[in-house]
């Protein structure tokens, strides 16, 4: 890993029930910050620190969900190789012109095993985060980090069938280190951990019989300071929690909580650095309690049972 080809997740679009709620949610209380609204009616936001013009996309319609997820790479040379890789892996891939997806160059397009729409890019229109690149500041000014304190859109879960192939993709197609996973009593893999980065995880696969489908969207904090503020934040406004605890897989501290349309969120900070000569770390289902939520060591059903 020297931080080329594929860099991180740089956009994630969910689809929501009501947009006035969910601007609500994710702008005002989470503080992420509204960039623009385009002629479909989509909503665009980036967390402070990031540089690119976006990182979440809402769609109001009428049931939640996930519309894609979008890996920014190092460069146009990268997608070309790309393209050639993922079309011998067995995957079809439409190729879209920049300025299709507002702000963004050109992209390829194409279905996860899993079911899920990915896209890769390598430009973005970027506005920066305010601290200046010359001579930058340390911090921004009052009002711009704000709400949950959030730096970065950071990563997914998706569920699907074909969660192994999802896994030989990531790893063989796009260089993902496989660092964690989760085995059931008969030896098979039902939840993959993949990184891309120093981070114990940039994206992570669930079996499931049904495609398409998303367990959460995570975002980073800076520290744990910021992870109380946030939980304090998620219940001045009654915002509905599932767990606040941490996680033995990745050991992050985590909040787990819902927006208005029922898409699980996550709030994180700490985790280990990743390096790529780090062994497989496995869990096994019976110790799920220490893998999932090692304070509390309960896992609600819900964090089994519901996606979107
Ligand atoms: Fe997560």
């Amino acid at each position: 890993m020297s931080m080329r080809g594929v860099l991180r997740l740089a956009e994630v679009q969910m689809r929501v029930l009501d947009m006035a709620d969910s601007k609500q949610h994710y702008g005002t209380r989470m503080g992420l910050h509204e960039m623009m609204t385009d002629d479909n009616g989509l909503v665009y936001f980036k967390a402070w620190a990031e540089h690119d013009h976006h990182s979440l996309v809402l769609r109001e319609t009428d049931q939640a969900g996930l519309d894609h997820i979008a890996f920014k790479v190092y460069d146009d040379a990268t997608l070309d190789d790309l393209e050639k890789s993922i079309i011998d892996f067995g995957i079809e891939v439409e190729r879209v012109d920049a300025g299709v997806y507002p702000k963004s160059g050109r992209r390829l397009k194409f279905i996860l095993p899993t079911g899920h729409e990915m896209h890769l890019f390598a430009e973005k229109e970027q506005v920066g985060n305010s601290l200046g690149t010359l001579n930058p500041d340390v911090i921004p000014d009052d009002d711009v980090c704000r709400g949950f304190r959030i730096n970065g859109l950071d990563h997914v879960f998706i569920v699907g069938p074909d969660a192994d192939q999802n896994l030989k993709l990531f790893t063989e197609v796009f260089e993902f280190s496989y660092t964690e996973r989760v085995i059931d009593g008969e030896g098979n893999t039902v939840l993959f951990f993949v990184s891309c980065s120093s981070r114990a995880h940039d994206i992570a696969f669930g079996v499931n019989p049904n495609p398409g489908l998303i367990h959460h969207v995570s975002f980073r904090l800076e520290n744990s300071q910021d992870h109380i503020r946030a939980a304090d934040l998620i219940g001045k406004y009654e915002i509905p929690v599932e767990m606040n605890d941490r996680h033995g897989v990745t050991q992050v501290k985590t909040v787990y909580y819902f927006d208005p349309s029922g898409n699980r969120n996550e709030v994180f900070c700490d985790g280990y650095t990743y390096y790529p000569d780090m062994p497989l770390l496995t869990w096994t289902m019976d110790e799920l309690g220490h893998a999932a939520f090692s304070q509390s060591l309960h896992v609600p059903e819900s964090f089994l049972g519901v996606y979107t």
